[in-house]
């Protein structure tokens, strides 16, 4: 399978079949967890939690014993290692036919926090519940999925632009860099806001979070920022299997942006 019909492929699956997590799996996922890396070198500790064992429940999973979980320290940017470095783990889970759904709301937090050991100064942004879906999925997850619009995502040109945002991008003008981005554009994100924008100057690629109302805590933790890491590890990845050499960095280009739009990182050309 090609990155990006492993991109296509996966979806968010909130109804399972009820049978365990096979024991190879957890193991190859939290193996994948503890490797994993993230541009900005943030450290995360994951930890697989079993929802009958640790007290764990969600209104809107049916069938999961097991979730995946992971927390780390506030410092900059670690919205987007978070987002960067849990994104792996869904594609490898995904790779091997195993579910998962992001879950930043629907969990009862309280119970997967004492179960993440959680200490003073450390957040657990999200979890995932990890098994093999079901045939059908629950009328709770069809609505839910219809609210959010999940089959589908915004056109390529209302996310991605030529050289300024004043100037949409089609998928000719990307070149090489049209499946990459195509990739970015199926990207999961928190109600399915797709908040991520990209400005291709020549060879580099801008990325930006365009914010939308609600998302960001009183202590200026920023949801939709782990939606831009995500962003970023579909990029590089399909970038990687074009074997497109490209640099991460943080150096703003200084265009003119939309209100509420903010810069985050760049891929540029690797010298
Ligand atoms: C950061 C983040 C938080 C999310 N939180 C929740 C959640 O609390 N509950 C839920 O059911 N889905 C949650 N989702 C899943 C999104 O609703 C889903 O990815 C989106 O609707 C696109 O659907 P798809 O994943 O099937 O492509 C979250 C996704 C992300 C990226």
């Amino acid at each position: 399978m090609t990155f990006i019909e492993l991109v296509r492929s996966r979806r968010s699956v909130r109804t399972f079949d009820g049978s365990a997590l096979k024991p190879e799996d957890a193991e190859s996922i939290l193996n994948c967890a503890d490797t994993a890396e993230n541009p900005y070198a943030i450290p995360i500790e994951w930890r697989l939690l079993s929802a009958k064992k640790d007290g764990l429940s969600s209104p809107v999973i049916v069938g999961a014993d097991t979730y995946i979980a992971g927390k780390l320290r506030p410092a900059p940017h670690a919205e987007e290692a978070f987002g960067y470095a849990f994104e792996e783990i869904v594609l490898f889970a995904a790779s091997l036919g195993v579910g998962s759904t992001w879950m930043a709301g629907t969990l009862n937090r309280p119970a997967f926090e004492r179960a993440m050991e959680l200490r003073e100064g450390e957040v657990m942004p999200c979890v995932s519940p990890l098994g093999y879906a079901a045939p059908k999925m629950s009328l709770r997850e069809t609505v839910m999925r219809k609210g959010v619009k999940a089959d589908s995502r915004l056109d390529f040109g209302k996310l991605f632009f030529d050289g300024s945002f004043d100037k949409p991008l089609t998928p000719e003008s990307a070149g090489i860099l049209a499946v990459p981005l195509e990739a970015v554009r199926w990207a999961p994100s928190a109600v399915n806001r797709q908040p991520w924008r990209v400005v291709l100057d020549g060879k580099a690629a801008h990325f930006y979070e365009k914010k939308n109302r609600g998302y960001v805590s009183p202590s200026g933790w920023d949801l939709q920022k782990i939606d831009l890491g995500i962003a970023l590890c579909h990029f590089s990845r399909g970038m990687a299997e074009k074997g497109i050499r490209a640099e991460f960095v943080i150096d703003d280009p200084g265009l003119v942006t939309p209100q509420d739009t903010e810069y985050i990182a760049s891929y540029v050309p690797a010298e």
